[in-house]
Parts: C-alpha cells; structure tokens; sequence
C-alpha cells in the first residue's frame, strides 16, 4: 500500500467519531425519560447515560411515551439528573465466544467477573437476543443423556436436544439438584445462568458444587438478586446465546437456568415499570411473550448442528403448582421433575414426585423392556401412593390387594433407589441395572 494511501487512512482513523446525544427529561423510578434523540432509537437498542461525575451507565429502551424515549439502565442510577447526556450506543451487541470461554464466568454483559483476566474474543459473532431456529428445519431429540440422578435416569429419562423444568417451593432443593446436574452429567459442554440468585450461593456452587472439573467444561453466566433487572433478565439471554455459539459449532450443550422465575420477575420490573397493566400475580403481558421466546431458544438446532438440552428450575410461589409462572413453564416445555416439599421433610433427598413428573420423549426413547420395567415400578408406587395414608394409619390390612401387598414389600427398596446424596452419581445403565435388581430381574436382558 502506498504510503500517502496509508497515511490518509491513518488521519481518517484519527477524526473523533460523532456521537449523537439527547437529554435527561425525567426520571422516575427505575425508568430515565430521554428528549431529542427518540427518532434515533428503537425498542432494545442501547444509550449511555453520563452521570453528572462523568461516569456512563449503560441503558436499554424499553418503550416511548409522549413523544420520549423511555430507558431502563444495567445498573444504578445515582448520579443522574436532569439534563444529563444520553448518548445512542447502537443495538444489541453480540458476543464472541471461544472455546477459551471455558472454566469461566461471566456477568450478563459478558465480561469476566471471575478475576482470571480478559476474555479472548473468537471470531464469530452471536446476538444476545435471537430467535429460535426454524421450527420447520429442526432436528429432532437424539439419543439419551446421562444426567447422573438414579431417579431422573430411569423414569424421567432426557434426550439430547430435550427440555426440562425442576419445579418446586423455595428450599426443596432445586439448586440442589441443578448442581446435581452440572456435576454429573455427561454433556460435552454445560452453559450455567444463575440467574437473580443469592450472591452467598454463587461462590457456594462454582468452587464446592461444580470444583475445578465441573467448571472446566462449563461457562457460567451470573446475575445476583441485586442486580439491575435489565441485568437479570439479560443474564438469561446471555446463557442462551453462549449455548446458541456452541451449538452452531456442532456440539451438545447442557444449558441450565436457576432460575426462570427470577426472570420473569426481572420482566415484570421492567414492563411495569414501562406503564404495562399487570394481569394474574402482577404479570405483565410481555412476560407470557418473553418465556416461550427464551425457552424456545434452547432445543435440537437445525439438522445437521448441535443441539441445546434445557434443564430450567422454576420456583413455584406457595407450592402451588398452578401458579402463572409454573403453568407456563410446563405448558412450553417438554417436561418436568416435581419436587415436593412432603418427601423433603421425610429426609429423601432428591424430593422427586416421580408420579408428578413427567419426560415428554419417554416411553419413545426406550427399548421394550426398559419401558416394561420403568412401567412396573411406577405402577407400584402408584399404588403405594393411593393408600399411603391408608397405610400409615393401620387401616390397611394385609391380603385384600396382592398388587398393594407387592407395593409395601417394594417400598422401601424404591425409596432407597430414588434417595441419593450430592456427592454420588449412578449413570444411566447403572440405573436401570439398580432398578432391576430390586425385581431381581437379569439385566441387562
Ligand atoms: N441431595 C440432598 N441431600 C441432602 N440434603 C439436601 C439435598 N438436596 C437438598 N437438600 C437440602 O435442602 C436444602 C435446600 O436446598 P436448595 O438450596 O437446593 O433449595 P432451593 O429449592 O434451590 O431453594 P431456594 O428456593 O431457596 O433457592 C439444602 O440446604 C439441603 O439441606
Ligand atoms: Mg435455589
């Protein structure tokens, strides 16, 4: 290149870039109202509002309102007044994930928070907000992943590609389970947003839960429970998206979210703060349009790609149910682990109501004696279940039901199988073969 070419460039490169600003009109709340730039602004695109001591907060547009655009910021607002700048930062950024991403963890910005240094930046872009693949060219579930959880393997058994929800009341042992999970299972790679959580759990589960194996294969996104909503909610978007980048790759990942509710909540902060008329619970109606964009983005990619196994924890207010959020969760999912608070207190841990619960691929994904198996065990906890007080009580005497005599004689040696500690991991055939040796059947068949 000639050198005055290379000059001129150079000089170019040097001329301040010009940037566009309006003015702070109000703030309320969590909401900044923004003058003289809402023609240069659309919903979800980005600003930095400067404090008055010069410091820029990142912010989103989340709506207008009489002729002004309307900002929620990524983190506090102190520290701006009327008339301060806000400067129009473009749109969603995207994110350039590598494999150097692994072992790390990252806040809902995608910067390190973990003080091992900056991230390595690889080549390829991928947009923190996207869209679910063309449910037309998707794959579909492939074969069984080892989860590590006797309970969840043998009666509850996921696919590659499937998605899942843990539900249940607060202290059940969600967290629990997901750290379980992250441990224990056999995906290549496992994507982790802890999302709106305790801050307490988050060194709790990467260095005890997790260790130094777990996390090698795993990218942590967080977003404690002080953060910004528009960082919680964005920490979510952000765990999909570095899931979405190893997908496009090629691989399975394992992507897992503690927890969709404290999601939903982040957008129920937002939408009310934007002027959104709360419906059931205090829900606005974007939270309903949000879940199934977000869950939707986890699944098997097109043909051809990887896919995304989704296992989402939702907190169920109350233990009931049949809350907005649970409802649905469950109805965009394709199944859920309930637990319950009643088989928590009787001291086994996983609390799984396997009659409660359900896997939406199975009895597909299984051979015919797995399924006749899985199908005897369940049919005698069902019946155990039907006349469990019955039982307890002494009411029930032995000989009237040959199929309840055989559900007590089983009981105790089906809870020994379903109660598991957190350190202890049965993988898949191992699973099935402990099933079987309680009938005393030969497995494998
Ligand atoms: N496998 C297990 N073995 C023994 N105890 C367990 C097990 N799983 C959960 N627990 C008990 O349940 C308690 C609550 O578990 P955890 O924090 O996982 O619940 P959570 O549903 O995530 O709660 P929150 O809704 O508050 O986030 C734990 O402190 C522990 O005492
Ligand atoms: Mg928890």
């Amino acid at each position: 290149m000639p050198a005055d070419i290379a000059q001129l460039i150079r000089d170019i490169d040097a001329i301040p870039g010009h940037s566009r600003f309006g003015r702070v009109t109000a703030v309320s709340g969590l909401m900044v109202e923004v003058g003289g730039i809402e023609k240069e602004l659309s919903v979800g695109g980005r600003c930095l509002v400067e404090t008055r001591d010069g410091r820029h907060i990142p912010c989103e547009v989340v709506g207008f309102r009489q002729g002004r655009a309307l900002l929620m910021p990524f983190g506090a607002l102190d520290g701006v007044g009327l008339g301060c700048r806000a400067l129009v930062a473009g749109d969603q950024p995207s994110i350039f994930p590598t494999d150097a991403w692994l072992g790390r963890v990252v806040n809902a910005l995608g910067e390190p928070v973990d003080g091992k240094g900056p991230l390595p930046k690889g080549p390829r872009a991928t947009p923190i907000r996207n869209n679910p693949p063309n449910a037309h060219a998707r794959a579909r579930v492939g074969e069984k992943l080892d989860l590590g959880i006797r309970a969840i393997n043998a009666f509850l058994t996921c696919c590659l590609g499937q998605r899942m929800g843990i539900f249940a009341g607060s202290g059940v042992g969600k967290s629990s389970v997901m750290s379980m999970l992250a441990r224990f299972s056999g995906a290549e790679i496992a994507v982790i947003g802890l999302i709106g959580e305790r801050g307490r759990e988050l060194q709790e589960f990467i260095t005890e839960d997790l260790g130094e194996e777990g996390l090698a294969r795993s990218i942590v996104v967080c977003a404690t429970s002080d953060e910004a909503p528009l960082m919680r909610r964005q920490a979510a978007y952000m765990t999909l998206a570095v899931a979405e980048h190893f997908r496009d790759e090629g691989r399975n990942v394992l992507c897992m979210m503690d927890s969709v509710t404290r999601f939903a909540m982040a957008q129920r902060e937002i939408g009310l703060s934007a002027g959104e008329p709360p419906t059931t619970k205090g829900y606005p109606p974007t939270v309903f349009a949000e879940l199934p964009r977000l869950l939707e983005r986890a699944g098997p990619g097109l043909v051809g790609s990887g896919s995304i196994t989704g296992l989402f924890t939702v907190l169920v207010e109350g233990d009931d149910h049949n809350e907005p959020i649970a409802d649905a969760v469950r109805g965009i999912l394709d199944g859920h682990i309930v637990l319950e608070r009643q088989i928590g207190e009787r001291g086994r841990y996983p609390a799984i109501n396997i009659l409660r619960s359900v896997s939406r691929t199975m009895p597909g994904c299984n051979s015919r004696n797995e399924n006749e198996l899985v199908g005897h065990a369940r049919r005698l906890l069902s019946s155990y279940d039907n006349m469990a007080e019955m039982i307890r009580l002494g009411a029930y005497r032995k000989g009237s039901d040959p199929q309840v005599d055989e559900a007590i004689h089983y009981q105790p040696a089906l809870e020994a199988f379903l109660k598991q500690g957190k350190r202890e991991s049965t993988d898949l055939a191992t699973s099935y073969a402990l099933l079987a040796e309680i009938f005393g059947v030969q497995w494998p068949q």
